[in-house]
């Protein structure tokens, strides 16, 4: 497997602001996801040592190891990607509405039960929309980055409820952190992963 590489945010650091800030975007980033992905790429290197008989290795830790940190790299930057700077009138477009109001009732369930999910995350983890391989949504919580998983589902998007995400402007108010951030979501982003 290729060694992960991650990218600069597509966006500058305050873009989100006052609904995340600076502070919490340059560490977001630059510390604790760039943390996943060099674990994720040492996981990588030993399996690749122990391949070429260079390293004994106990498989199931690294396994363990490299399932939680690839996710977690994997679960930020989409979570980048679900984002923009906040603006009026932000709503999925038509076609993602009528697919949000055949699975949920309507678009204001969906951000009930989504938000619920959010606040309710026990300890660390996410919430998130995942869509299955027949176009079907569900909503999830993710504990830590990766228990919880739907198999066969693909994360389309993602709410960082871990408090690295929001204690620095929020403290222990994740509510009012979760409320918040749907000005800063990016649905034409979503809208794409659903039908691509
Ligand atoms: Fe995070």
């Amino acid at each position: 497997m290729k060694r992960l590489i991650q990218d600069p945010l597509p966006y500058s650091y305050d873009a989100l602001e006052p609904v995340i800030s600076k502070s919490i975007m340059q560490l977001h980033h630059d510390k604790h996801e760039a943390a996943y992905v060099n674990k994720a790429n040492e996981a990588i290197e030993k399996l690749e040592k122990s391949r070429a008989g260079e390293l004994e290795i106990d498989v199931k830790a690294i396994m363990r190891d490299f399932s939680f940190n690839y996710n977690g790299a994997v679960l930020h930057k989409l979570f980048w990607a679900n984002m923009r700077t906040a603006k009026d009138n932000n709503q999925p477009d038509e076609q993602l509405r009528a697919l949000i109001e055949e699975n949920f009732l309507s678009v204001k369930a969906f951000e009930n039960e989504f938000s619920a999910a959010a606040v309710g995350v026990e300890g660390s983890g996410w919430a998130v929309l995942w869509k299955d391989m027949d176009n079907n949504l569900s909503i999830g919580q993710l504990e830590k980055h990766n228990l919880l998983a739907l198999n066969g589902n693909i994360p389309i998007l993602v709410l960082d409820v871990w408090e690295h995400a929001y204690y620095l402007d929020y403290l222990n108010d994740r509510a009012s952190y979760v409320t918040k951030w749907w000005q800063v979501v990016n649905w034409e982003d979503v809208n794409k992963r659903v039908w691509k």
